[in-house]
């Protein structure tokens, strides 16, 4: 069978938008080739254990596992991230809040910025990398999921980054529960914190059923991770520091409404490429 030839068959057995790329990248990923290689030997014959293993792959793409998780990695701003199934896949979305984050960072100065449930570092990382200057703190209550953002950090070679396992702040190690003095307050805080309500069926569908739970739904109506990084943030921001959150496209409206009940100024939620709400952000006045 040649290249080609498997690739139109695998994609035709997937049933989803990306099938044909999904079918390129389990190739490639075999192969360890790129996809320009992949595209040069499309006439080459595949050995048949390479066939046996390029399907069996295929098969549990098949079932929904996501590409992340079988190929064991995803580019999130351009850095190749080590991906497991203890972390979220990183989302294009996601890059929204990096590219606001950065937007408000200056590059001249030290900075100490702090990413709130990192899973695979997709947003610590990023930021670390674009501010060499900054100090980024990644928390995470999951240990499983630290660990691999703390491998990300490492194999990227991003030594400004400190990993903290624990619940939200609590996991900070310089003041867990109180105000912190202002000179270890924060620049910016940005969270992607999880935000699905508890019973919301697409849980139980597609690629979200392959991934922790933890990192999904904080239970009950989704909102009430951001609830409290909102209310706990204001103690732990620099005097306009900012804050900012990704959130599910139907709840722009309720995160502008806690930003503005906990006091924060600038308020605005920024849309994504498929012009859904996101990102909303506030700045904290101190
Ligand atoms: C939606 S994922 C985001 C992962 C990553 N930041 C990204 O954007 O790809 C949410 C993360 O929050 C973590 N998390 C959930 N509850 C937490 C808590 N109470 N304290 C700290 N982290 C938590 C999960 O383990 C998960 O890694």
């Amino acid at each position: 069978m040649t290249i080609d030839a498997w690739l139109r068959a695998a994609a035709a057995r997937l049933n989803s938008e990306s099938a044909r790329l999904d079918a390129e990248l389990l190739l490639t990923h075999l192969l360890g080739i790129s996809r320009a290689a992949l595209y040069a030997r499309l006439r080459d014959t595949l050995a048949e254990d390479i066939v046996a293993s390029a399907d069996a792959l295929l098969a549990r793409r098949a079932r929904g596992e996501p590409i992340a998780y079988i190929t064991g990695v995803r580019e999130f701003w351009f850095l190749p991230l080590k991906i497991t199934s203890a972390v979220l896949v990183p989302r294009a979305e996601t890059e929204v809040l990096v590219e606001q984050a950065l937007a408000r960072l200056p590059t001249d100065r030290d900075l100490r910025l702090l990413d709130l449930g990192t899973g695979s570092g997709a947003i610590a990382l990023a930021l670390a990398k674009e501010r060499p200057r900054a100090l980024v703190h990644a928390v995470d209550a999951s240990a499983a999921a630290l660990a691999i953002a703390q491998e990300n950090a490492e194999r990227l070679g991003l030594g400004n980054v400190r990993c903290a396992l624990g619940d939200w702040f609590r996991a900070l190690p310089d003041a867990p529960e109180r105000a912190l003095p202002p000179g270890l307050r924060f620049d910016l805080i940005a969270a992607n914190p999880p935000y699905v309500a508890g019973d919301d069926p697409h849980l139980l569908q597609g690629d979200l059923r392959y991934e922790p739970r933890l990192a999904l739904t904080p239970e009950g109506d989704g909102l009430s991770a951001i609830r409290r990084i909102s209310a706990d943030a204001r103690a732990h921001l620099q005097a306009g520091g900012w804050l900012l959150l990704e959130h599910g496209h139907d709840q722009g409206a309720a995160v502008r409404q806690i930003l503005s009940r906990d006091a924060y100024a600038n308020i605005e939620t920024i849309p994504d490429m498929e012009d859904r709400d996101r990102v909303t952000l506030g700045r904290w006045q101190g």
